[in-house]
């Protein structure tokens, strides 16, 4: 039988599912934003997330104390705290400094209810298996963007000597000490690269990484790990070469600033036709965005040499865009520069080409009134003159993203859901829209209290 589902705002009840009512029932926050709203200020761009998390699992490599400067205040910093916590790391967080002790490491396997929550924190799995030689991580599943594997991080220990197999869905490894070894990854990840570079440091010997990943984080980690103590070379180019040493001691270090975040300041200016300045940023970090800006005709212009300002144009043309491993343009930002682009003049076509399944913000995007049809990866994005308001939800942290941007832009207003994904990137992202002059605010919906569940027919 088909179930008879009825609506009332955001909340669906289904007949046939009596004991779920309850949960359906439960509130969640939306954030409503209405659109048209012009921008004008400064922006303080916040530490990278994706640097943050992976310099948090290297702090396990460390004998002593380790403390992190400029570290955002994120869900996904919690939960990377939160594991661990679970290994006997002692952590302690005084505003965007966070101090990591891991001198006791006293569990070496984490639970798979903190690691199904952050696929980043699988990454912990070189740096927990160099230093202790035994490391044990469920294996983190896929995610809202796509399968996600992770054989390279496991072939690239393997080549190094560690003894892995999967168990019951959990990656069991051993390893007395790691070997150096000579590994060449079939594709630039990010994750293997950094999983492998940190392995590599307290390895016998010498290890070098071919086609590995070049992105900024990866060269903050490698900075991390030389402040360490680490002899690290090549770092943010395609080969790196890693010296192991046998200990690695404490250090303070300042994480890098955000460069996702700046991008979505960026393309929130251009689409809601403001000037925005954005700082601290580290503008060469930006080029494959910036270069892209400027195809569709926004300007960006350095006001200082970690200061950017975007400046409002008339019009903008549609552009192509194929995402790529750094230094190519970043999939991170490919939801943010659709939502652009389904307001720029003429044709442009979007090729998702590094995760499989990342375009879940287009059919919100249909819903705001915006022209895209789907072709296996491909977006055909048809420019309309303007967005209107709607009921959306947030699929994954960048789309969630996406939304705000359009909905900024929009004719009316927009409330988005699903902000559970936007908490866990973006650090403070209202407050910053709010002192920008964006008409935005975080409720929680009120549920009618006389719902009348409906009958089967
Ligand atoms: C990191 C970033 C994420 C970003 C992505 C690509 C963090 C915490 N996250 O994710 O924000 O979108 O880089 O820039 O830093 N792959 C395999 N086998 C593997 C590993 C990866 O096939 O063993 C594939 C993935 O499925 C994906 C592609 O490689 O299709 C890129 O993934 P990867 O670079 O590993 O991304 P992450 O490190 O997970």
């Amino acid at each position: 039988m088909v179930n008879k589902v009825q609506e009332y705002g955001n909340t669906v009840l289904t007949q046939s599912l009596p004991n779920q009512i309850p949960n359906l029932l439960e509130s969640k926050p939306v954030l409503q934003i209405w659109g048209k709203q012009p921008l004008q200020g400064q922006v303080r761009i916040s530490g990278a997330k994706n640097s943050a998390l992976v310099l948090m699992t290297g702090a396990l490599l460390a004998s002593e104390p380790c403390r992190l400067h400029n570290v955002p205040a994120l869900a996904d910093i919690k939960s990377m705290g939160d594991i661990l916590s679970a290994l006997g790391v002692k952590l302690s967080l005084d505003g965007n400094t966070l101090d990591i002790d891991a001198r006791h490491i006293s569990e070496t396997q984490a639970p798979y209810e903190l690691v199904s929550q952050l696929r980043a924190s699988f990454f912990a799995l070189g740096p927990l298996l160099a230093r202790t030689g035994v490391a044990q991580m469920p294996l983190p599943g896929g995610c809202a963007i796509g399968a996600r594997p992770v054989e390279l991080h496991v072939r690239g220990l393997q080549q190094m000597g560690a003894d892995i197999y999967i168990e019951h869905g959990v990656v069991r490894a051993h390893a007395r000490r790691l070997k150096g070894a000579k590994i060449y990854l079939d594709y630039p990840s990010v994750g293997a690269t950094e999983t492998l570079m940190m392995a590599a440091t307290l390895a016998d010997g010498t290890t070098t990484i071919k086609n590995a990943a070049q992105e900024p984080e990866v060269e903050d980690l490698a900075n991390f790990c030389r402040a360490l103590g680490a002899n690290i070379f090549g770092a943010g180019t395609n080969t790196i070469t890693i010296e192991g040493v046998s200990k690695l001691h404490g250090a303070d270090y300042r994480i890098i600033p955000d460069r996702i975040e700046a991008g979505t300041f960026l393309v929130a200016g251009a689409i809601t036709r403001s000037e925005i300045q954005i700082a601290p940023v580290v503008p060469e970090h930006l080029i494959p965005v910036i270069a892209k800006l400027r195809e569709i005709g926004v300007q960006v212009v350095a006001d200082a040499p970690d200061c950017l300002r975007v400046l409002p144009a008339p019009m903008y043309r549609g552009a192509d865009i194929e995402t790529r491993p750094h230094p190519g343009f970043p999939t991170d930002m490919q939801a943010l520069f659709m939502t652009l682009l389904t307001i720029s003049e003429g044709n442009s076509v979007i090729s998702e080409t590094v995760f499989e399944n990342r375009l879940g913000h287009v059919p919100e995007l249909l819903r705001m009134g915006a022209d895209i049809r789907i072709k296996g990866n491909h977006a055909f994005i048809q420019g309309v003159p303007q967005l209107s308001g709607a009921p959306v939800t947030g699929t994954d942290l960048r789309a969630s993203a996406a939304l705000v941007v359009a909905a900024l832009a929009a004719e009316g207003k927009t409330t988005i859901q699903g902000l559970q994904h936007l908490d866990r990137g973006y650090d403070g992202i209202e407050h910053k829209l709010l002192k920008l002059g964006a008409q935005i605010e975080r409720i929680v919906p009120e549920i009618p209290t006389d719902i009348g569940i409906p009958l089967p027919l």
